[in-house]
């Protein structure tokens, strides 16, 4: 009895490994074929077109590692927030920070001279600041393939500090700034600097409206005689001392501040929700705005972040960095080159 109970065993391991085997090989299949479904379903949702088959093929792989990392990351379930698939997920990482980024490192010393802060002994500093709130942050916007997120961050921040002043809410010009502003670093779709875009504001009696001088998304000639209409004024910039998130919070807790962050992972890229906590150095390729700052119901303290990127990136177009961690330039480096417009009470 003995061997032959033995030999049914064998036969029934051996059927399990065969049909083990096959229902791998065909769930494989089925994942590729799935996974080519998905492509199709979100080229229809996103509106892809490519140009040829040999593009779409190459695209679908992208799109499969792509969905690959993303579904791997979430089911790592100790990480503190979430990636999803979004409209950027026919890019490698590579082609994204290209086409997305654009700030340019500062790399001379910040603005020379005597340097001011004006928030240096503020006291009020409450335990939370979401700008949004009060009115002083226009929609989330969408920068394109155009690497001007330089002029996102600084017209976000001058589009606060506006309406702190005059209570008036108005979406300002990035193409503005895109078209006309070539001071210091700043060259368009070719990247820049939110200071030298502050600088410029200055110069040049404030920005017009965006309804005026609508979003393009390409570099532009100056049309002079809608630069002619300016809609905000600010009197000046200063900022935010380096590599201080308690400075840092002085500033957030008394107008949406500019920030430079390393936004170059594939984590940033796909970003869905919760408290970015990286992995992200500190070469700071992207310009983005705190509008706020808070606590996340598990205790995690955050920094309320604006992108430009659109509403379907992160939430509702917003991210939430991890805020007072252990290295003083912060999270993805975000206290290392904060600044912020100034404007005359009125
Ligand atoms: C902060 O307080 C110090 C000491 O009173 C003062 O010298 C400095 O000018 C103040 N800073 C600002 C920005 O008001």
């Amino acid at each position: 009895m003995a061997p032959l109970f033995l030999d049914c065993k064998f036969v029934v391991v051996a059927a399990l490994i065969v049909g083990l085997y096959a229902s791998q090989a065909w769930s494989r299949e089925l994942h590729e074929l799935s996974m080519q479904e998905r492509h199709e379903q979100w080229m229809a949702r996103h509106g892809r077109v490519y140009e040829d088959d040999a593009e779409k093929a190459r695209r679908l792989t992208v799109f499969k590692n792509n969905v690959e990392f993303i579904e791997s990351f979430n089911e790592d379930g100790a990480k503190p927030y979430k990636l999803g698939v979004n409209g950027f997920t026919d890019m490698t990482n590579e082609e994204f920070m290209a086409s997305r980024n654009g700030y340019r490192k500062s790399s001379s010393a910040r603005s020379s001279g005597a340097k001011s802060f004006l928030y240096e002994n503020a006291t009020a500093v409450p335990s939370t600041m979401d700008w949004r709130q009060k009115g002083a942050v226009t929609p989330i916007k969408d920068q394109g393939q155009c690497g001007c997120c330089w002029a996102f961050s600084a017209v976000a921040a001058t589009e606060g500090i506006n309406q702190l002043t005059t209570g008036k809410l108005v979406s300002l010009s990035e193409q503005e700034l895109v078209d006309c502003d070539t001071k210091g670093e700043d060259q368009g779709c070719e990247g820049g600097l939110m200071d030298d875009a502050f600088e410029f504001i200055v110069n040049s009696h404030g920005l017009t409206t965006e309804a005026n001088y609508p979003y393009e998304g390409v570099d532009g000639t100056c049309n002079a005689r809608k630069e002619a209409s300016p809609a905000a004024k600010i009197i000046g910039h200063e900022d935010v001392p380096a590599n201080s998130e308690s400075a840092l919070l002085k500033a957030v807790a008394n107008q949406p501040v500019s920030v430079a962050i390393d936004a170059g992972g594939s984590a940033f890229q796909f970003y869905s929700g919760g408290v970015f906590a990286g992995d992200c150095g500190t070469d700071l390729d992207h310009g983005v705005t705190a509008v706020g700052y808070g606590t996340s119901d598990d205790g995690t303290k955050y920094w309320l972040v604006k992108n430009s990127w659109g509403t379907g990136w992160g939430e509702n177009g917003y991210i939430r960095m991890k805020r007072d961690i252990d290295a003083e330039e912060g999270l993805c480096g975000i206290a290392m080159q904060a600044s912020y417009p100034t404007a005359q009470m009125v």
